[in-house]
């Protein structure tokens, strides 16, 4: 029978899902513990169609696909990396089962930013999305230092030199509050960047004379963090978010 391009080592399939070395996966197929379409095959080097074929470990039937794309609602204290000597980065935060996927953070958040971070192993898509010249929009909502309102949205719109002396693209600046209390002025705005340089908004308003003092990132692209996402929790795109991600990397 012939399966086309689309087969593959079984081996390969199963090491793809995190069930192991090649040696460990010949070990389970020489068990039996391993399936192709109901029968123990004799080795596990036999093509099979990860897609079409039906295979199972300890009689589960497994889900294959090729990439995983998850969205993760970022809390503070930990960083945007795939593995750190100090801190808990970000793949902490994801189950072995999809950490086998290999996923990594596309982009990076401060380790004191919470909010929207894409993780995927589609390299293609990541780079694409983070590349300076396809100018992907990235939507911020912070607490800042003082009373931010029209001179500052112009400033931004304009583009204002950051301490190393670039000038940043135009952004758009909301003000969504101006609070005062008793540790004074504060204001909630709503920031969107259409480039990512270091501690960009962070940058922004010490630029204009502010202090960023709470930072979260709502979205990115054509993709808003889910608001009943919990902070350090985490969930697959669904269906119709992938399509979307590939319609819009499509139109970049
Ligand atoms: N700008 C910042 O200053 N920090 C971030 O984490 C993201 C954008």
């Amino acid at each position: 029978m012939s399966k086309g391009k689309k087969t593959q080592r079984l081996d390969k399939i199963l090491g793809h899902l995190g069930y192991g070395s090649r040696t460990d996966i010949k070990k389970m197929v020489k068990q039996g513990r391993v399936t192709l379409n109901g029968t123990v095959p004799k080795d596990s080097g036999i093509q099979a169609d990860p897609y079409e074929d039906r295979i199972a470990v300890d009689g589960e039937n497994i889900d294959y696909r090729e990439f995983v794309y998850l969205m993760l609602n970022k809390p503070q204290g930990v960083i945007s990396a795939t593995e750190d000597n100090r801190d808990r980065t970000v793949l902490d935060l994801i189950p072995a089962e999809l950490r086998a996927f290999s996923p990594f953070p596309v982009g990076r958040l401060d380790k004191d930013t919470e909010g929207f971070l894409l993780l995927t192993n589609d390299g293609q898509l990541a780079h694409d999305l983070l590349s300076p010249r396809k100018h992907v929009p990235k939507t911020y909502e912070a607490r800042v230092l003082g009373e931010i309102g029209e001179r500052e949205a112009a400033l931004f719109r304009e583009g204002v030199a950051l301490d190393d002396g670039y000038v940043t693209l135009p952004a758009e600046l909301e003000v969504l509050e101006v609070m005062r209390g008793e540790e004074g002025v504060q204001s909630h705005i709503r920031l969107t960047l259409s480039e990512g340089k270091f501690h960009q908004v962070k940058r922004m308003f010490m630029a204009v004379g502010s202090r960023v003092m709470y930072l979260k990132r709502v979205s990115m692209g054509p993709l808003a963090l889910d608001d009943s996402l919990a902070l350090g929790t985490f969930r697959e795109l669904t269906e119709a978010e992938v399509e979307l991600l590939k319609t819009y990397k499509k139109s970049l």
